[in-house]
């Protein structure tokens, strides 16, 4: 299983049609993930943005309809970049490792960006975040979700510290691999890489959330899912 190595498959390619069915309308990634981040990310409109492991266009398509200037979306898996392409024509998308170099960007080119629900899936998390940092202008916002460590621990169970690969098959049979960590590791990650981290968000349920998906509700209110982070680009990382 790999996370996307540079021009192999993705792991994301055999679910990404059940995956965009999925996301849709889930509870974790339509009424959780993204209302959280897009209210983090705030104001976009005729801004540049980016949208880092894009999936099948989900967050650019939000971003589009949020009246951005412009929008390009980057992600490994050649199957999400088709879905995306066809259903949001106003974006343009790239296929590609986030951990190999975004060379056809320029340095400071966006104005913001978003990763949402992918950076525990990269092994070279500071390599690909650097390289956020260089297409980013200084003082640009990137707003990324994962994975909350304390749902990772709790599920997994060993040492909350522990720092290691986890294989595991989600939901309807999708395996996946992704990376479990303290909070102190990521935010070191954060800062190795050139950002501030200018805020971090534990969502809880919305009321429309409680509303549809009153059982995932009630267990997210005791126990977070995920975590946003709002991360500001200090502007060392320019080549
Ligand atoms: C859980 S999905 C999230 C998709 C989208 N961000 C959303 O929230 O709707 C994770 C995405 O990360 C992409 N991905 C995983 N590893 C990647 C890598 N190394 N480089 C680029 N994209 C990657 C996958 O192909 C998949 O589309």
């Amino acid at each position: 299983m790999t996370s996307g190595s540079p021009g192999g498959p993705s792991m994301y390619d055999i679910f990404a049609e059940e995956f965009l069915g999925h996301a849709t309308d889930s509870a974790y990634n339509a009424h959780y993930d993204r209302p959280a981040v897009l209210a983090v990310l705030g104001e976009v409109r005729d801004l540049d943005v980016l949208d880092l492991g894009c999936g099948p266009g989900l967050y650019a398509q939000e971003l589009i309809e949020r009246g951005a200037a412009r929008v390009v979306g980057v992600d490994a898996s050649s199957e999400m970049v088709r879905l995306a392409r066809h259903r949001v024509p106003g974006a343009t998308f790239h296929r590609q490792d986030l951990q190999a170099p975004l060379s056809w960007a320029a340095d400071g080119e966006f104005d913001a960006a978003v990763m949402p629900l992918v950076i525990h899936h990269l092994d070279d998390r500071v390599s690909a975040l650097r390289e956020a940092a260089r297409v980013l202008r200084p003082g640009g916002r990137l707003v990324v979700s994962t994975v909350h460590p304390t749902g990772d621990w709790l599920r997994l169970g060993g040492s909350y510290f522990a720092v290691e690969k986890v294989h595991e098959r989600w939901g309807d049979g999708w395996d996946v691999s992704f990376w479990r960590q303290p909070l102190e590791a990521t935010c070191d990650e954060f800062a190795a890489s050139g950002f501030l981290i200018e805020r971090l968000h534990e969502p809880r349920p919305s009321a429309q959330m409680r509303e549809r998906f009153p059982e995932e509700a009630a267990k997210l209110d005791v126990s977070p899912g995920f975590i946003v982070f709002s991360l500001i680009n200090r502007g060392t990382g320019l080549r």
